[in-house]
This record gives C-alpha cells, structure tokens and sequence, in this order.
C-alpha cells in the first residue's frame, strides 16, 4: 500500500466551517488522506474560507500568496479553496491566483474525492453547485474514531432572510433543513464515538424545519438519545424563537441555559433599513420571555457599528439596548461592504466614526461580560471537561453557560459532567474546585 498524503485544512470564520472542514477530511480520508498539523508537510492544502466581511476574504488571498514557495519546492502539492470565498468567487479565485487547482463550494464538497482524482491528474478543479444530490446522503457516516466529548452537527443551512448587509443568502444558498431522522442518526454516531455534548448549528437554526415540531421537536428528539448529556444551538433569528423553542429552555434538561440571539442594532430605523424584520422593542419582549422560561439563561449576541445612515443617536440606541438585556458574551463588528448586498449601494460612514463607536460598544459589552464573569465566583457549575489544561494536572471544560473552566482534576474525568465551584474569573476563563 502507497504512504498515505497529507491534507493540510486551515480553517477560517464560523462553525459550520469547523464542521465542514471536518466532513471534508473525512470525504478526503477515503481517498488515502490523513490530517496534518502543518502546510510544509502537506500533499494537499484546504483553505475552508469565510466572506461575511472584506478582510476575511482578503486574508485568503494573502495566505495563498504565502504558498508560492512550497508549491515551487514541491510541484506534486494541491491548493485547495473551499467554503464562502470558493461559492461567491468561483473560477475568478483561479484567475486571480494561478497556484489554485481546486475551488468547491459549501454545498459541494461531497464531491472532492472526484476532484482530487482531476486535479492528480494535472487539470483544475472547480465545483461551486448547489447541487440536486444531498451531500449529507453521499457523506455517509461520520468516519472518525475516539473523538472528544463536543461536536458541531449541521442541520440547517442557508437563509431566506436576506438583511441588507449579509452575503449569507448569496453563498449558502436558500434555507434547507436536514430530515431529523438523518440528523438523529449522526448524533447517535457521534454519541457512540465519545461525544457528550452537540451542538447544532445552522445559519438561521431555529427556522429549522426537518421535524414537525421545528427545531424544538428536534431537540426533544435528541434528549431520548442516551449518552448524550448536552445540546446548544446557534445562530437563531429573534423572528423564529418560537412558543416550544422558548418553552424547552425552561423544561428541557439537557439543552443549556446559553442563547445566541443576534440583534444587530437598538435603533428602529437601522433595523428597518437593515431588514430585520422586528424591533428594539419587540426583541427586549422576546427576551424578557426567554428569561422567564429560564432565568439564569446567558445570552449572547452579534452586533453591527456604521450600517449606513447610522447617526449617533441611533448608536445611542444600540448602547441603550445593551444596557436592558445585558449580556454575558458578545461579537461586535464594524459594517463591512459586500458587494451584490443591497447596503452596498448607500453611502458608507468614515472609518473614524465606525472605530470609535466599535471602541465604545466594545467597552460596554466586555464590562457586561466581566460582570456576569465575576458573579460566577462562589457558584457551582457543571462543566464538561474537554482537554488537559496548560498546567499539569489541570483539565478545561465548559459550565452550562459557555464559560471556560479550569480545575484540578484526575484525568479520567475528561469526557463527564462534574460540579465545580468557581473560585476564580479571569477576563476569559473562570478557575474552580472540583467538587466530586
Ligand atoms: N458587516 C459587518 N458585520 C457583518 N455580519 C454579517 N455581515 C456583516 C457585514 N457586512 C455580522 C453580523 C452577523 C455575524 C455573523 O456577522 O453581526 O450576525
Ligand atoms: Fe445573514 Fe443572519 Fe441576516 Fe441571514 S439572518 S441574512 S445569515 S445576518
């Protein structure tokens, strides 16, 4: 038998990039493939791309330049662009960068075993499809052994939402729900090789619709699944939190109390123009809901500085917003122009005033975090440990609410659910006592 080849994946933006990378090694793996850590030893280099901002697609371009000396070194070795940048570029990627064979998209990438047998044999590769045959069908099994104790599982891609300053709709295509049976069973794979904990994702996760009773009737599936301890979802959309979806935070005991719950901006005007489709206020009323439900629930958000025509008042209204939900982990970015998104054609803030206001957002949401970071001090929580931690004899999980804990543990707790009581919050970790 041949040496196996070497696949180097680098992996940019979001996690359903995260899951995907891992499919396509997995879809590569049949092929004679390993995983590799570095580009230099690589037969086989994947670069699984982002494009919801400029600078996530230029970094692309920046590191493929970096590849000109090993592909010279080493003509045999294959460059790969896979995910957001592959789909919104296709063949333009090629043209700008000639050390380019291959160029698959996100719904694709099933495909790859095909395209790297094309590009073995000299020619190019390019594959931006949304093809009619389910990629999850051909995927098959998720073929990775011993694994840890988190794992992502995609079950709904696209968006049908189409806020004006979002490339999303564009390169993941329309919203297409995975049947729940086929997502069921990827979870009980998963279950069987160590996973504890799953999260699902989806761009707009909660518009799931593969069960009968949305992505609720989903979860409630995924509770009978025995072995598996814990269940997250992200990214939602505050116009899908539908009555059973707000209703399992409260009763369901295997889905934590961490929400995801994007709002972008605090002023009605921005959100109009951002077609959100709701406002400040009917997002505060969704928030007090889920609170009720579950209290202790932490939440998260994403927000977006410099939409075009916004003035300091309706920046104030963002901060104003923050200030009444408060919440306990955030992303905020200024506004980044993509071109074919309807924002695109308005004028565009200067720069100066879009740092600014990202400074102060910035501000505001880490003290917001800090907080509710320091109030966890006393507290006991239950953390999945994940990995060994830097310091011998440590081990690193997460608690319910997404916190990064540290304790001193014997190493067979990795992969269970332990009490520990927080003794300590750092900017981006909490340390604790193990209490078993
Ligand atoms: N500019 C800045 N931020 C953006 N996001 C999406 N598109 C843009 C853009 N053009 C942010 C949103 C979204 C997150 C994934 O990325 O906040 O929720
Ligand atoms: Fe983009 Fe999310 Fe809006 Fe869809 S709901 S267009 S993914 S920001």
């Amino acid at each position: 038998m041949s040496a196996p080849k070497k696949l180097f994946i680098k992996t940019y933006g979001c996690q359903m990039n995260v899951y995907d990378s891992e499919r396509m090694a997995e879809a590569l793996g049949g092929q004679g493939y390993v995983e590799t850590a570095t580009a230099d030893d690589a037969d086989m280099i994947l670069l699984n791309t982002c494009h919801i901002r400029e600078k996530a697609a230029e970094k692309v371009y920046s590191e493929l330049g970096r590849f000109k000396g090993l592909k010279a070194e080493k003509p045999d070795l294959k460059i790969g662009v896979a995910g957001c940048v592959a789909q919104a570029e296709g063949e333009e990627i090629m043209r700008r960068q000639p050390l380019v064979d291959l160029v698959v998209g996100p719904q694709s990438y099933h495909r790859l075993p095909a395209m790297d047998k094309a590009v073995r044999r000299g020619e190019k590769a390019l594959d931006t499809d949304f093809p009619e045959d389910d990629k999850f069908d051909t995927l098959k099994k998720r073929t990775r052994g011993k694994r840890g104790p988190t794992a992502f599982l995609t079950v709904q891609e696209g968006c049908d939402k189409f806020c004006a300053f979002c490339v999303v709709p564009y390169t993941r295509g329309s919203e297409v729900s995975r049947d729940a049976a086929q997502v069921i069973r990827e979870a009980q794979e998963l279950v069987e090789a160590g996973v504890r904990e799953i999260t699902l994702l989806g761009q707009n996760v909660n518009a799931y619709h593969g069960h009968d009773g949305g992505l609720a009737g989903l979860i409630w599936e995924l509770d009978k699944v025995d072995g598996l301890e814990r269940i997250r979802f992200t990214t939602s959309h505050p116009n899908d939190m539908d009555d059973a979806l707000i209703d399992a935070h409260g009763t369901c005991t295997k889905l934590m109390p961490y929400l995801h719950l994007p709002v972008q901006s605090g002023s009605d005007k921005i959100l109009k123009a951002m077609n959100r489709k709701h406002t400040s206020e009917s997002y505060i009323r969704l928030i007090a809901r889920i609170r009720a439900a579950r209290p202790d629930i932490l939440l998260s958000g994403d927000f977006i500085v410099g939409f075009p025509g916004e003035t300091e008042e309706d920046f104030l209204q963002t901060m104003s917003l923050i200030e009444t939900v408060g919440y306990g982990q955030a992303y905020s970015f200024k506004y980044s122009t993509r071109p074919g998104t309807p924002a695109a054609e308005k004028p565009q803030l200067p720069e100066d005033v879009m740092h600014d206001r990202l400074q102060r957002l910035q501000a505001l949401l880490t003290r917001q975090q800090r907080d509710v970071q320091q109030s966890m001090v006393g507290r006991v929580v239950k953390v999945l440990f994940e990995k060994p931690g830097r310091i011998d004899g440590q081990l690193i999980g997460k608690s319910e609410y997404l916190h990064a804990v540290y304790a001193f543990a014997p190493a067979d707790l990795l992969g269970q659910v332990v009490p520990v009581r927080i003794t300590e919050a750092s900017p981006n970790s909490l340390a604790g006592e193990i209490m078993a």
